[in-house]
């Protein structure tokens, strides 16, 4: 689901970006760098994540996918320099291989580590895009994970300012308990903020679903 104007406004904003860069502290805390990774990124936004995965997690190349057409042009815009080790694509986090057809991303086990910087609280069907990110990641490799809760979904300023799915969020305690059920263990590598609004975490795709495992 696309984001209203204030909303992109907030996202493009000086205060996101400092924010961002606590969230690649506290995510690197938990799951450590990925140097010379193939990485893919969901919801890139205007790409301020995409360089932070290139600059601070060292990762080698990342094929960064957005629903907004005019996310993508800012995110060209900023990630020129870095041409040759990013690859943008307008499409749906829950179909990577469409999105990323033009240069045959998104096949099966193909990514170290793939990124959610605050986008799968957008997606009406969360549950396949977790699914999706478990399709794309290779055997031992990592989901790195930042999102917004229900809890702060339900808040009137949230419900007020800014347009999400309606139905079905995930609460903390759901999305981590959704996560194995996709062949992605987290362990104790996740941490909550502000009371439970915020979820950040570190999942690593153990190449068996729990059903496999049960
Ligand atoms: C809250 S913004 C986060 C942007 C950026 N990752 C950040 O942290 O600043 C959510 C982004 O997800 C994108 N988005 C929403 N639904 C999507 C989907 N199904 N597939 C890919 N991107 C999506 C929106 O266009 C928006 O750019």
């Amino acid at each position: 689901m696309l984001m209203n104007r204030i909303e992109t406004a907030l996202v493009t904003s000086p205060p996101r970006r400092w924010l961002q860069h606590y969230e690649v502290h506290l995510l690197t805390r938990l799951g450590g760098r990925t140097p010379g990774a193939r990485v893919a990124e969901i919801g890139c936004g205007s790409g301020y994540g995409t360089k932070l995965i290139l600059d601070k997690f060292g990762a080698a190349g990342v094929d960064a996918v957005d629903l907004d057409p005019a996310m993508i042009t800012r995110a060209d815009r900023r990630l020129q320099r870095y041409s040759g080790r990013v690859r943008l694509a307008q499409g749906s986090a829950t179909d990577l291989r469409a999105a990323f057809s033009t240069f045959g991303g998104g096949t099966d086990a193909s990514y170290d580590a793939v990124f959610d910087f605050a986008i799968i609280h957008h997606i009406p069907d969360w549950r396949g895009a977790l699914a999706e990110v478990a399709r794309v990641l290779t055997p031992g490799g990592r989901f790195f994970f930042d999102e917004v809760t229900a809890a702060a979904l339900a808040r009137p300023s949230y419900r007020r300012l800014f347009d999400h799915p309606g139905k079905d969020r995930f609460t903390a305690g759901e999305f981590l308990a959704e996560l194995p059920r996709h062949g992605l263990q987290v362990g104790d590598r996740w941490a909550t903020r502000v009371g439970g609004d915020y979820l950040l975490g570190v999942a690593t795709k153990s190449g068996r679903t729990e059903k496999e495992t049960t």
